[in-house]
């Protein structure tokens, strides 16, 4: 896959190469470190580096519109294995929200008790994405999700996000 230029220009990236050693992938392989120790730096507690980004962009659920409208408020389905986000059923309607923490970009853990916690450093979240405590400020950011097809399977698409009021309906 190309990457961009910006990734090269990176301050990571000051360093040359080692000889013998692919030029892109020296640079990758030092971003993924520089990742893994800001995530995991600073905690104290259990960390969870988040994992590489699925490309964004739509990606289709194993979940249908009826189905999921069907099913109880506060209703959850983890798609944090197909594209870091959840798909969540609440009186509005279907929203889906990233699983990616706000503060330093770990993968958030499953929603408990209608909160969701960020392993990492303790984050936390309302079932909306809202930010209940820090250190991160901002809400889990939300994205468009679509039927495609009438009763097929929904689709989110992780490059378009959407206002937090947003609903399938
Ligand atoms: S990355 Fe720091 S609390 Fe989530």
């Amino acid at each position: 896959m190309h990457q961009p230029d910006s990734v090269h220009s990176h301050p990571l990236h000051s360093q040359p190469a080692p000889e013998g050693v692919d030029r892109r992938a020296f640079c990758l392989g030092t971003l993924a470190a520089g990742l893994v120790l800001a995530c995991g730096g600073g905690g104290g507690g259990a960390s969870t580096p988040a994992p590489a980004p699925p490309p964004a962009g739509p990606l289709t659920t194993t979940d249908n519109k009826a189905n999921l409208l069907a099913a109880p408020d506060g209703t959850v389905r983890d798609y944090r294995n197909l594209g870091n986000f959840f798909l969540v059923k609440d009186a509005g309607g279907i929203y889906a929200m990233t699983a990616v923490c706000t503060h330093m970009g770990c993968i958030v853990g499953a929603p408990a008790d209608s909160k969701i916690t960020c392993p990492c450093h303790g984050s936390q979240y309302d079932l909306g994405g809202a930010n209940l405590v820090g250190p991160a400020t901002q809400p889990l950011v939300h994205f468009a999700v679509t039927e495609p097809t009438q009763g097929g399977f929904l689709v989110v698409n992780t490059a378009a996000t959407v206002a937090a009021s947003t609903r399938l309906t």
